[in-house]
This record gives structure tokens, C-alpha cells and sequence, in this order.
């Protein structure tokens, strides 16, 4: 598959087959993300990959946590902004309305919002989950360096034939994930990701959430030569 194919094609599956993923091509997955670039070359990359009952077991001990409505998240980090301000806060609108839509969820019913952000903790059924972690002394450049290594990650997967979906939704339950995985303290869990099969029969499958054109944020100086 070429890179362009690989970009357009790759999008957020949040409805996996439960066929399962040879070890070994995810092993290839992160051979070939490696390749992503960083300043100075630092890698600030630290991935642990979960699978089997370790992953069943961070699964039900992170959807036990988020079921209680006593137990609010604990954000790591700053993920988004704390107040939300146009034009950010209608493309979350779109969004969100968007894949509620796909998934029959009504504006207002909160008990199936619910529910669908629990689908997260189970990987959406993706019978593979990615924990990424970075050192906390690391500072914006090296946060930026990782999105590049995560996008390389599902790239090469996408080329391989597998969906991913990225997802912050873990950050919050970093101090179960880390005590599960023996990481510690000072790694910062910046997100979870599912790898497996897509599901294509499932309806969620086709979000296909709309991108702005070029023009509404690029800036061109000069004529070109
Ligand atoms: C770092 C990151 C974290 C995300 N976290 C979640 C998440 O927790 N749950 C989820 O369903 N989608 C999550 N997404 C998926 C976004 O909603 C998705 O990328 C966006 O709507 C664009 O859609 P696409 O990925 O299908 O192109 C995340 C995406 C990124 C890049």
C-alpha cells in the first residue's frame, strides 16, 4: 500500500472482530514505527502491548473505575482546552453528533453516551491494546515527536491490514493501567490504542468524520517559482 492510500484509508474502528493478531506482525507494526523521527533523536517512545488476560484484566478493573460515578477521571495531562471555544467547539460537536448518529445514541440520552465511552475499555473488542507512556521531565517537543510515532503505528497497521483506534479515554485510569504493568510514577501515560480486525459489518465502522480543505487552514506566501 502507498503512504497516500495508507492516510486516506486509515480512520477510528470502534468495532473489532475478536480474531486474533499474530504477536508477530505486531512486533512488525512497531519495527516499522521506530523509523518515526524525533528531535535530537531521542525517542521518547515507551509502549507496552497487552493482550490475553492481562488485557482482560486492565478491561474490567478500568470499566469497574469509570462505571462509578463517584470515582471522577484523573487527567494526567491537558488533553483539550479547559474551556471550549468556537471553532474547536463545533467540530467536537460534529464529531460527536456524528458518530452518535452512526450508533442510533439520541441528543440527550446520557446512559447510552455512557455506555458507548465504556467500549473503550474494552479496546472496542480489539483483542490487542498499545498503552503509550513518556517520561514526565519531557517537555512539548517530545510530546510532539510521539504523534508522530503514533501515527506511524497506525499507518504500518493500516498497510498491514489491521484498524486502529487511538484513544486518550485511558489516560485518566493511568494509575491502575501502571500499577498492572509495573510502570512507574514518573511515566506518564499519554493513551491507549486498539489494534485488531475491523468489524465490517458494524454500523460505527463508517464514521467518516469530515476534514476542513486546504484552504480554510493553510496560508500561502508568494508566487510560486
Ligand atoms: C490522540 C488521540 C486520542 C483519541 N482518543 C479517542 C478515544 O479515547 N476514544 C475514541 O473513540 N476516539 C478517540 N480518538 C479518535 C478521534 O475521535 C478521531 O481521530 C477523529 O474523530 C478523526 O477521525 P478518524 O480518526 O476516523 O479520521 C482519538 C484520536 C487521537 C489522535
Amino acid at each position: 500500500m502507498d503512504v497516500a492510500t495508507a492516510l486516506r484509508t486509515r480512520g477510528s474502528t470502534r468495532a473489532f472482530l475478536s480474531r486474533p493478531v499474530d504477536p508477530a506482525a505486531i512486533a512488525a507494526l512497531l519495527e516499522l514505527a521506530r523509523y518515526a523521527p524525533s528531535g535530537s533523536n531521542i525517542q521518547p517512545w515507551r509502549v507496552h502491548v497487552v493482550t490475553g488476560a492481562v488485557r482482560d484484566e486492565i478491561c474490567a478493573t478500568v470499566r469497574a473505575r469509570a462505571a462509578r460515578a463517584d470515582a471522577p477521571p484523573l487527567w494526567p495531562y491537558a488533553y483539550y482546552p479547559p474551556t471550549w471555544r468556537e471553532p474547536y467547539l463545533s467540530r467536537r460537536r460534529a464529531c460527536g453528533w456524528g458518530l452518535y448518529g452512526l450508533l442510533g445514541i439520541g441528543r440527550g440520552d446520557r446512559d447510552a453516551a455512557k455506555a458507548q465511552e465504556l467500549r473503550n475499555f474494552d479496546f472496542f473488542g480489539a483483542p490487542v491494546g498499545l498503552f503509550f507512556f513518556i517520561d514526565d521531565d519531557l517537555g512539548p517537543g517530545s510530546w510532539l515527536d510521539y504523534g508522530m510515532f503514533l501515527q506511524s503505528v497506525m499507518l504500518a497497521a493500516v498497510a498491514a491490514g489491521f484498524a486502529t483506534c487511538p484513544q486518550a479515554a485511558w489516560a485518566p485510569y493511568h494509575a491502575e493501567i501502571r500499577a498492572r504493568l509495573g510502570v512507574p510514577a514518573s511515566q506518564v501515560l499519554m493513551c491507549g490504542m486498539a489494534l485488531g480486525y475491523a468489524d465490517p459489518e458494524a454500523p460505527v465502522n463508517r464514521f467518516r468524520p469530515e476534514r476542513l480543505p486546504v484552504p480554510d487552514f493553510a496560508t500561502w506566501h508568494g508566487a510560486p517559482a
